[in-house]
């Protein structure tokens, strides 16, 4: 049993670090318990940083600046990963990035400033991704703005 269960997590590991979301087999009929079992806090995490990078997105879009304080770094690195290699100083170091380009758009007050703000936002992403986690790269290379 335990060896099903682990091999249920490694596979969803290779999905979710290894391809886009996109492509993710349909496990609406999976039981709620293994459903939970698939989602690690880390991975909880990002789908929420990912949906925030959207709506911060539209509002840039819309010409809005978003103003805000948020403190990321924290579950960045204390969150459990499906894969627990994701930890050391090197994955510290680009928690910490993020959190700094986070700061820099967060309190930028000029619509350009903001917007390239957020797209350095964006490359810290995609550069923890390029170490830890390449499958949602594309996805996430959709967040920049033009
Ligand atoms: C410090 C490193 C790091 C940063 C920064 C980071 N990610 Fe992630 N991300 C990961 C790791 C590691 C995983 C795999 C999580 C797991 O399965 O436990 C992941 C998983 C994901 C996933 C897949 C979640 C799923 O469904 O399994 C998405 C989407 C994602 N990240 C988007 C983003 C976006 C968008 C940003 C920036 C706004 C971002 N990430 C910033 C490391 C990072």
């Amino acid at each position: 049993m335990k060896g099903v269960l682990g091999l249920v997590v490694l596979i969803s590991l290779v999905f979710a670090c290894s391809q886009s979301e996109s492509k993710k087999p349909d496990n609406g009929r999976a039981a709620p318990q293994r459903k939970m079992a698939e989602v690690s806090e880390l991975a909880a995490l990002m789908k929420q940083i990912h949906i925030d990078a959207k709506d911060w997105r539209q509002q840039l879009l819309g010409g809005e600046v978003v103003s805000d304080s948020l403190s990321i770094y924290n579950l960045l690195v204390n969150s459990t990963p499906t894969d627990s290699t994701v930890t050391g100083p090197v994955y510290r170091g680009m928690a910490a990035n993020y959190q700094s380009k986070l700061n820099d758009f967060l309190t930028a007050k000029e619509i350009d400033l903001a917007k390239s703000s957020y797209n350095n936002l964006v490359t810290a992403c995609v550069s923890c991704h390029h170490e830890y986690c390449p499958g949602p790269v594309p996805t996430i290379k959709k967040l920049y703005l033009k």
